[in-house]
């Protein structure tokens, strides 16, 4: 093919691709406003690409644009030596920190790549940085994240014996929900991470991070305090810190969580 008409295809094709996701995002707002409060994910979850094919070393492609890569690739299967575990996540970190796979990028004053020991053995997973996070570069700076160190805190751990992340790694504005499209494109840079780390057990903060991970539409009030696995790697949900300053109520449902997590890792 001439490259003239290779440029034509490659046109078409990206006209087609965000014609495809504005549908996708009108979609979710719309079913937003109707009250529905959980993602379809499940007809655009199905890739098994490694996270470099994906994301990293190429535009989207109009086949890729769509999957994730929730499979760990063969390089995952190894397991790394906490420097190796540096250094990798070293890497990802300057690639996320160059990433614009999505609108976020053009507002954001940071990428809030993730904090804590690369060898932890639990892993918070939260849903998108707010503001503070957003100006200090720093996942749960904020009101939610003082109170996320005092759960921690909790069952006698520290802030930095945990590695803590977010779903989006880009201040969404206004603090609104992730939509649809920015949660498949930024979810990739959470799988890696979770395949460096290989934490013993990841706690999914909120709704958003626990139907992401376990691509499921329940509800977090029924996903919340059971075990799950995430490719192997023991799984448990709780309320979103921020969902707990304004419903204090159900900080004790948080605890017994958590206590959870607590005997798991001392088993
Ligand atoms: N809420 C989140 O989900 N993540 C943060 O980093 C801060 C608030």
């Amino acid at each position: 093919m001439s490259s003239s008409r290779q440029q034509t295809k490659l046109q078409e094709v990206k006209a087609e691709v965000v014609s495809l996701l504005k549908g996708l995002s009108d979609k979710v707002d719309l079913e937003r406003k109707l009250g529905v409060d959980y993602l379809q994910l499940d007809p655009v979850i199905k890739g098994k690409m490694s996270y470099e094919e994906n994301v990293i070393s190429q535009p989207p492609a109009p086949e890729s644009v769509c999957e994730n890569t929730d499979t760990y690739n063969e390089e995952a299967k190894v397991e790394l030596s906490k420097s190796e575990k540096i250094e990798a996540l070293g890497k990802l970190e300057e690639q996320v920190n160059r990433c614009a796979q999505c609108e976020l990028c053009k507002q954001r004053t940071n990428v809030v790549f993730g904090v804590g020991n690369p060898d932890a053995d639990l892993m918070f997973v939260g849903e998108a940085p707010g503001y503070y996070e957003d100006v200090q570069g720093e996942p749960f700076v904020g009101k939610a994240g003082q109170l996320l160190t005092k759960i921690i805190e909790s069952i006698g751990m520290k802030r930095g014996d945990v590695y803590i992340a977010n779903i989006l790694k880009c201040r969404p504005p206004d603090n609104r929900n992730p939509n649809a499209n920015e949660i498949v494109m930024c979810s990739p840079h959470l799988i890696r991470q979770i395949e460096i780390i290989r934490p013993k057990i990841i706690c999914a903060l909120g709704t958003f991070a626990a139907q992401r991970l376990l691509d499921t539409k329940e509800t977090i009030g029924k996903l919340r305090g059971r075990f799950f696995e995430y490719q192997s790697t023991k799984f448990l949900a709780t309320y979103h810190p921020a969902y707990l300053l304004r419903n204090p109520d159900d900080k004790k449902k948080v605890w017994a969580d958590i206590k959870k997590v607590r005997d798991f890792l001392k088993e």
